[in-house]
């Protein structure tokens, strides 16, 4: 797929997605040895991590996905949930899947929200954490990259709705942002 007109440069190629996405799963793997994992991720940015560190984790794990619309600008985080989980997750190993956190907000929300339905644990596993703009303190347990504060597009994350179909995750031009 060639860069889209809106972007500047490819960030993270499709092979470093593979390599970071393969030690991630190496790291839960390690981390939840023996135990039955239940990966939870968000639609529909999650989705393609979700499918590659599935795999790339060699435990049985159970996948169920959440998707949530938020209620627009102002709303601190606050989403609608449009798509709760199928399974009953008390007193399970939880690991929430998310494409990137931001500004934490809105992980924030899904993680209390999750906590609600009682796991035994709860970790965060992001593919992308872009530290700059947090402003909810959430400990991420497990992150692929430390990204620069640009907005990106690609392997799930979208402009508009396009884009989430990028094999590689590239920069947005500011300009295009209103930068
Ligand atoms: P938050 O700011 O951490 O609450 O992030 C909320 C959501 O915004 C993420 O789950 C993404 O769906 C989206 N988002 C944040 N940063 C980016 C980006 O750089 N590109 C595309 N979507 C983003
Ligand atoms: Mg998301």
């Amino acid at each position: 797929m060639p860069l889209p007109p809106e972007c500047d440069a490819v960030l993270y190629s499709a092979e470093q997605i593979a390599e970071a996405t393969d030690a991630l799963g190496a790291q839960l793997t390690r981390a939840y040895t023996g135990e039955q994992l239940r990966l939870l991720s968000v639609l529909k940015g999650g989705l393609m991590f979700m499918a590659d560190l599935a795999r790339a984790v060699q435990l049985d794990v159970t996948m169920d996905f959440l998707a949530v619309q938020p209620y627009g600008p102002g709303a601190r985080g606050a989403v609608r949930v449009t798509k709760d989980l199928d399974d009953d997750i008390a007193d399970s190993r939880v690991v929430l899947v998310e494409d990137i956190v931001d500004t934490g907000l809105t992980l924030n929300y899904l993680l209390n929200l999750i906590k609600g339905h009682g796991p035994r644990s709860v970790d965060v596993c992001t593919l992308i954490d872009k530290p700059a703009r947090r402003i909810a303190q959430i400990d991420v347990a497990f992150r692929g990259f430390e990204a620069p504060d640009r907005f990106l597009v690609g392997y799930g994350l979208d402009l508009g709705g396009k884009y989430r179909n990028l094999p590689y995750v590239a920069t947005v031009r500011d300009e295009v942002m209103g930068l």
